[in-house]
């Protein structure tokens, strides 16, 4: 088969790290991709995988004609989606309805299932519709404020708003005070994040512990891949502003076999069978953001989970550890997705752990500089590097975005392969380097 995966992440050198160890591949193209998807084998340094041969190809991922000129022209047999861009711009449903692309699967929901990122109300709204246990919360617009204003009123700080649309992560505003919700709901309803603002959902807030769990389903079916937890904040010890993801673990040690029952049982399964029922095509990957409450609230008990949200992609930086745990052919699950006959294929989880360390450029998540050269990654060994921001100037790899590479590690258990990811981080340089040393070990 050859294969079309579109993105340019890390997310999308763990997937391509991944498909191009099927049997059933044998060539993966990467749409835009980056310095690490098309040199697979030069970036594991385990040296115990074999790969299909991989190639970049310079299309973005939302240039849906591009892409379709791209399929046809190199009879491609299956499109993975990496980001949530270019579902939520609706690509699943571009293939459906074209005439020489139709027979192609694509690997991600229509249009209509990826609004379950692309608005929160939506999200909020399937949740209550289907009874998935979420946040208490309403949503406002310019036309009811004052109401806004009020139900602020009735909730306990700290107050949490979220633009509805997609923001690049950067919508949601935990604030401390009354006051502060208050300037905030006008701001954003003023166009803080211009349209993705016009609506806001505001929620009860929740503490506890945050867990990130994925499915792939065909629609009816599912498979519960591996659960990571990400750390989201620049600083150690959680503090300073939010990233895109600092790194991962997987398993989490929470997420134990009686807490995910009942993941399955209140939210995965409610969530599949809501889709079909609501007449929403989904085939792909659902990601729960979910939280282990820590206390009694009006919707939940000590311990139960909780949605925070959902995407409709697989995340990162928890690809770089979920896809290490995954034994399965990877395509093979893609085929059940696509066939309809995904409790059909078999599911197979290694017992390792798996855990991933983000090397960001100083200044990310705010300004940062771009184009500084790597080196050190021949250096590496027993490690996976991930490329994240990287690109290829002049025959040398240089950063290209905040967070530049993972280094992805197994261990018997998590200390092993954090020792590991910390150890083979020092020996890959780059100007202004930075890393969390303290990922996982609040667990
Ligand atoms: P979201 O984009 O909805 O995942 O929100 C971003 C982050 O804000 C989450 O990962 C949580 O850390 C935090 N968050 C969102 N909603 C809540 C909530 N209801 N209670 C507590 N924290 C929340
Ligand atoms: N790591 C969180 C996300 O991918 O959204």
């Amino acid at each position: 088969m050859k294969l079309l995966l579109l993105g340019s992440g890390g997310r999308e050198h763990a997937l391509a790290w991944k498909i191009a160890q099927s049997k059933k591949v044998e060539k993966l193209f990467v749409a835009p991709g980056n310095a690490g998807t098309c040199n697979i084998s030069a970036n594991d340094r385990t040296g115990g995988h074999a790969f299909a041969e991989t190639e970049n190809v310079c299309i973005k991922a939302d240039d849906f004609e591009g892409i379709k000129a791209f399929v046809v022209e190199n009879h491609i047999d299956m499109v993975v989606v990496g980001p949530e861009d270019p579902l939520v711009k609706g690509i699943y449903d571009y293939f459906k309805n074209d005439e020489a692309l139709k027979n192609i699967p694509v690997i991600g929901p229509s249009k209509q299932g990826a609004v379950l990122e692309g608005s929160k109300e939506f999200a909020k709204e399937f949740m209550q519709r289907h009874h998935i246990p979420t946040a208490a919360y309403r949503a406002f617009n310019g036309t009811n404020i004052e109401e806004g204003m009020r139900f602020l009123e009735t909730l306990k700080a700290p107050y949490v708003l979220k633009a509805d649309g997609l923001c690049a992560g950067k919508g949601v505003l935990i604030v401390p005070t009354l006051e502060e919700a208050k300037k905030e709901l006008k701001d954003m309803l003023g166009g803080m994040f211009g349209n993705a603002s016009a609506t806001v959902v505001i929620e009860e807030f929740l503490s506890g512990i945050e867990c990130s769990v994925f499915v792939l389903t065909d629609g009816k079916n599912y498979k519960i891949l591996p659960e990571a937890k990400d750390y989201k904040r620049i600083g150690e010890g959680d503090t300073g502003l939010n990233t895109g993801g600092m790194g991962s673990v997987s398993p989490v040690p929470f997420a134990d076999k009686e807490w995910m029952k009942k993941v399955e049982e209140r939210i995965i399964r409610p969530t599949v069978e809501g889709l079909a029922e609501d007449g929403i095509d989904y085939k792909g990957f659902i990601f729960f953001g979910l939280i282990n409450v820590n206390a009694d609230y009006s919707c939940a008990k000590a311990g139960d989970p909780m949605v925070i949200e959902y995407n409709v992609r697989m995340g990162d930086p928890e690809t770089e550890t979920v896809m290490l745990r995954l034994k399965s052919d990877i395509v093979e699950l893609f085929e059940g997705v696509a066939e309809g006959n995904l409790d059909q294929r078999s599911l197979e989880i290694d017992d390792r752990s798996a855990v991933c360390v983000m090397l960001v450029s100083g200044g990310y998540p705010e300004a940062y500089g771009k184009g500084y050269p790597i080196s050190g990654i021949e250096n590496v060994e027993g490690s996976i590097v991930f490329h994240a921001g990287t690109s290829q100037k002049d025959g040398q790899v240089v950063t290209s975005g905040g967070r530049v590479i993972a280094v992805s590690s197994y261990g018997k258990d998590k200390a092993e392969a954090l020792a590991k990811s910390f150890g083979e981080a020092q020996k890959i340089e780059f100007e202004k380097k930075y890393f969390r040393s303290d990922i996982g070990k609040d667990l």
